[in-house]
C-alpha cells in the first residue's frame, strides 16, 4: 500500500495522531509520505490519502485562528495550512480519509467534517475518519487516543488487504 498524509498542527497533537498512523503503516508494509500542508503538492495519487488538522473555532484553522493559536502559546506555526492547501489542489486520487483533532465536549465542530465539504468543492469524494480528543487547547491527547489512532490505522491495512 501506498499512502500519503497531509498535516496542519499547531500544539504537536495532529502532528502526532499522523505520525502514530503513518508509523503504523509503516511496520504493516506500506510505503508512507508525510506532508506538512504548508509545503503539500497540489496534486497526489496514493492508495490512501489521509488529511488531518485540528478543529479550530468549529471547523479548519484559518489564518486569524492560527494568530489565536501562536497568542496560546503555539509556536509560529508554518502557513499556509489544510484549508488553504486544498483550495490549491488539483487532484487527489485514491481514497481520501479526513481525521482531526478536537477539544472533544459537546459542540467541538470537526476539522475532519470541514475537510471533507472543502475537498466535495473540487468534486472528490472524502471519507469522514476518526476524530482524536485532546484534553486541552494544547494538549495532550486524552489518554488511548494515539492506541484508537494506531487501531484505526491497523483496520485500515486489514480492509486493504487483498487490494492493490
Ligand atoms: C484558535 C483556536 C480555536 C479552537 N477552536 C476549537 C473548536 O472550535 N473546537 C474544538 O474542539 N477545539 C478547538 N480548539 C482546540 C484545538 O482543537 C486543539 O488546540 C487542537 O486539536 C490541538 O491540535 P494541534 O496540537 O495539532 O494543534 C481551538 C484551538 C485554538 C488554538
Amino acid at each position: 500500500m501506498r499512502a500519503v498524509v497531509v498535516v496542519e498542527s499547531y500544539f504537536g497533537n495532529a502532528s502526532q495522531v499522523a505520525e502514530t498512523i503513518a508509523t503504523t503503516l509503516r511496520e504493516r508494509g506500506a510505503s508512507v509520505e508525510v506532508h506538512d500542508a504548508a509545503s503539500a503538492p497540489p496534486r497526489l495519487e496514493a492508495d490512501l490519502i489521509l488529511i488531518c488538522a485540528p478543529t479550530h473555532n468549529l471547523s479548519l484553522p484559518s489564518a486569524s485562528s492560527r494568530a489565536q493559536a501562536v497568542q496560546r502559546g503555539a509556536p509560529q506555526p508554518a502557513e499556509p495550512g489544510v484549508q488553504e492547501w486544498l483550495d490549491e489542489v488539483t487532484a487527489l486520487t485514491g481514497r481520501v480519509v479526513a481525521i482531526g483533532t478536537t477539544a472533544g465536549s459537546r459542540f467541538t465542530g470537526s476539522a475532519a467534517k470541514a475537510i471533507v465539504k472543502r475537498v466535495a468543492r473540487k468534486g472528490i469524494r472524502a471519507e469522514r475518519g476518526p476524530e482524536f480528543v485532546v484534553n486541552a487547547t494544547a494538549g495532550p491527547l486524552r489518554t488511548g487516543e494515539i492506541e484508537r489512532a494506531r487501531d484505526w490505522a491497523l483496520s485500515v491495512v486489514a480492509g486493504s488487504s487483498g487490494q492493490k
